[in-house]
């Protein structure tokens, strides 16, 4: 397939709208909270909540019922205009591109609160030509608008088609913020034979072998690491930030943050979070461990210029190990300016 140059790339989609950014802001967002805007009294709470989630997301799409479709999206704009979200991101996921609906959702959003809007979580994203759709389309919105600073889009990778061509999905435009693993959708995509939103499967395992009669033990595999492992190696690669989606079992914080942590261990940068219990959960397991943050840091200071060998606690430290105590130590810092008692457990 042909592409752009590398100029074409970066330049602007229509004559008036910002230039794209080149490098993603830098900005904390371990947890993407989901807000349901047709609900007046959740509505009403975002200002608390901004307070104490990296990012507030107006849903739009699946869970809001079909009768409340235009109330969610004018409860978005209310809410939007109404609350002073300081350096909480402010997102929207709009409903999917073959919908009645997401039309009036881009162009009533942009219009009246794209200057303070960060990011729209775009569902059901099958290909680079629904990226390049809305891409193209909120240029034209934010040439009309005056809008400052381009409005990025988050993939949900949650179709086989998908994650099949999730490499150009992750490059598609460098209006590309990243993208989150939407398991519901995608088991149902896939003809996966289960019932949940996100975790495990009792019945995904494998057996020990074992000689002759003796007890076999089953070994629970993880039903999505395939697909999150592919999605980071996407993300990585392109400079933008993989997050694991949703996890629909409010009752199993254990499960919830294994699954989390899994994520956090292979790259993500957060998680949806879709009840208030999840907050603290996506918190504690996407800001890095201070034990470890404190060996990153003996790490660093051992070899200033980051590379050459030395030993700390008998293992071996080297140029790569120097590259992982800095990714780190760059998340860390970022938590810590924002969390007085993460700093002191850190030094940071
Ligand atoms: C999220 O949208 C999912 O389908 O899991
Ligand atoms: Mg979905």
């Amino acid at each position: 397939m042909a592409e752009k140059t590398p100029r074409k790339f970066f330049e602007p989609l229509a004559a008036g709208a910002p230039a794209p950014y080149r490098e993603l802001p830098v900005r904390l967002e371990r947890m993407i909270h989901f807000v349901p805007p047709h609900v007046e009294k959740l509505r009403a709470r975002a200002g608390e909540l901004a307070r104490e989630v990296d990012v507030v997301l107006g849903n739009l799409e699946d869970a809001v019922p079909l009768e409340a479709k235009e109330a969610a999206r004018a409860g978005f704009i209310q809410m939007a205009q109404a609350t002073d979200f300081g350096s909480t991101g402010l997102w929207t996921r709009i409903n999917a591109l073959n919908s009645p609906w997401v039309l009036d959702d881009i162009i009533q959003i942009v219009g009246t609160v794209g200057a303070k809007l960060d990011v729209i979580m775009l569902p059901k994203v099958e290909g680079p030509w629904d990226v390049h759709y809305l891409d193209q389309l909120l240029a034209q919105l934010e040439a009309r608008h005056l809008i400052g600073k381009p409005i990025m889009i988050h993939a949900i990778l949650e179709t086989a088609e998908g994650v099949k061509n999730v490499d150009a999905i992750a490059t598609a435009s460098p209006r590309m913020h990243g993208m989150s693993l939407g398991p519901a959708d995608l088991a149902a995509s896939r003809a996966m034979k289960t019932t949940r939103v996100g975790g495990g499967h009792p019945e995904y395992k494998v057996l020990a072998d074992v000689a002759g009669d003796a007890p076999r033990t089953a070994y629970q595999q993880d039903l999505w690491h395939y697909t999150v492992a592919k999605m980071v190696d996407a993300c990585a690669s392109a400079g933008i930030k993989p997050f694991y989606g949703p996890f629909g079992d409010f009752s199993d914080a254990a499960a919830c943050e294994a699954q989390f942590r899994n994520a956090f261990l292979m790259g993500c940068a957060g998680a949806w979070t879709l009840h208030p219990s999840q907050i603290a959960i996506a918190k504690r397991v996407f800001s890095p461990d201070p034990q470890e943050v404190v060996f990153a840091r003996r790490i660093l200071e051992a070899m200033p210029n980051g590379a050459g060998a030395v030993m700390l606690e008998g293992k071996m430290q080297d140029d790569a190990t120097w590259k992982q105590a800095k990714v780190m130590v760059d998340l860390a810092r970022q938590v810590a300016a924002q969390d007085p008692d993460f700093a002191a457990k850190t030094g940071l």
